[in-house]
């Protein structure tokens, strides 16, 4: 894999996936901009991949504010002059809890993010890519957007849609030389994950976190990496004729066809 000359953009590139994203793509070669709504996350992301001799501008945005959305687009077109790779990566969990007691405003807080930031990353990405005759996407779905989690329901509808966007936009743009894939990590070692095994045990979030574990048929989370891998693999040439897919890191999650206990369930 080679990102020589080429321009990455990550949002949520503050931390966890989409942090390593970013170390990711500038070890192939790439620059990097790292959006968040976290400025000093985006910015520490920035500073290890400078100190790892890469080149990287931070940029502080809220993915579901469309005027922020353009302005970090500028942002790297002012800088880097391209946008080549876009992992469209920012999203939040919610909370734990059943649709007939979901709160409404939790609701769209996590539809806003996870299903209009995504649009909107595209919205105005897009243009910049059909201009520039070709670029590659990624956005983050789940297992989430492939099956369903009893007490997760605005997180789950959220990340169908992503996969309904990406299968959409990827249609749309194929002749022009641009591919969209949907990456659906299963549980990963993130700030997500932690915070939902909390939600479930707050007296011991670490029971919760042994449990889900030894219910994947790996036995363990996905590291960082892990996901990173398969993002630079959709956006690089080996990947040149897929486009529209949904590709899996899960530990073997899905492959178990619902014997998997569910993070609901205690
Ligand atoms: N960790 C998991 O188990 C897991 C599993 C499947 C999918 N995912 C998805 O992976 C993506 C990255 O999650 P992560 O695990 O790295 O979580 P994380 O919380 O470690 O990182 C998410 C980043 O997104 C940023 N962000 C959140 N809302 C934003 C907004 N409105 N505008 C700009 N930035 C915003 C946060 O500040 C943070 O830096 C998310 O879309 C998540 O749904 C995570």
């Amino acid at each position: 894999m080679d990102f020589s000359g080429k321009v990455a953009l990550v949002t949520g590139g503050g931390n966890g996936i989409g942090r390593a994203a970013c170390v990711g793509f500038a070890r192939h070669g790439a620059k990097v901009v790292a959006v968040d709504r976290d400025g000093a996350a985006a910015e520490a992301t920035a500073g290890i991949v400078r100190q790892n001799g890469g080149e990287a501008l931070a940029v502080t945005a809220d993915v579901t504010k469309s005027a922020e959305v353009k302005a970090y687009v500028k942002a790297a077109l002012d800088k880097y002059g391209r946008i080549d790779c876009f992992f469209n990566n920012a999203g939040i969990e919610g909370k734990v809890a059943p649709v007939a007691e979901y709160d409404e405003a939790m609701f769209d807080a996590v539809i806003g993010v996870n299903v209009k930031g995504v649009f909107l990353g595209l919205r105005h990405v897009l243009p910049e890519m059909i201009r520039q005759g070709g670029g590659t996407v990624v956005n983050t779905a789940s297992v989430a957007g492939l099956v369903g989690t009893p007490g997760m329901p605005a997180y789950v509808a959220s990340k169908h849609a992503v996969i309904g966007l990406t299968k959409t936009a990827a249609g749309e743009v194929a002749r022009q030389g641009i591919r969209i894939n949907a990456v659906c990590p299963g549980p990963v070692d993130t700030r997500m994950i932690h915070a939902l095994e909390q939600q479930l045990s707050p007296d011991d979030p670490a029971a919760v976190g042994k449990r889900y574990q030894a219910a994947l048929p790996t036995g363990r989370y996905s590291t960082v990496e892990e996901i990173a891998n398969m993002v630079l693999f959709l956006c690089s040439d080996l990947a040149s004729n897929t486009t529209g897919g949904q590709f899996v890191v899960d530990g073997g999650r899905t492959s178990t066809g619902g014997a998997v206990t569910s993070l609901a369930t205690r």
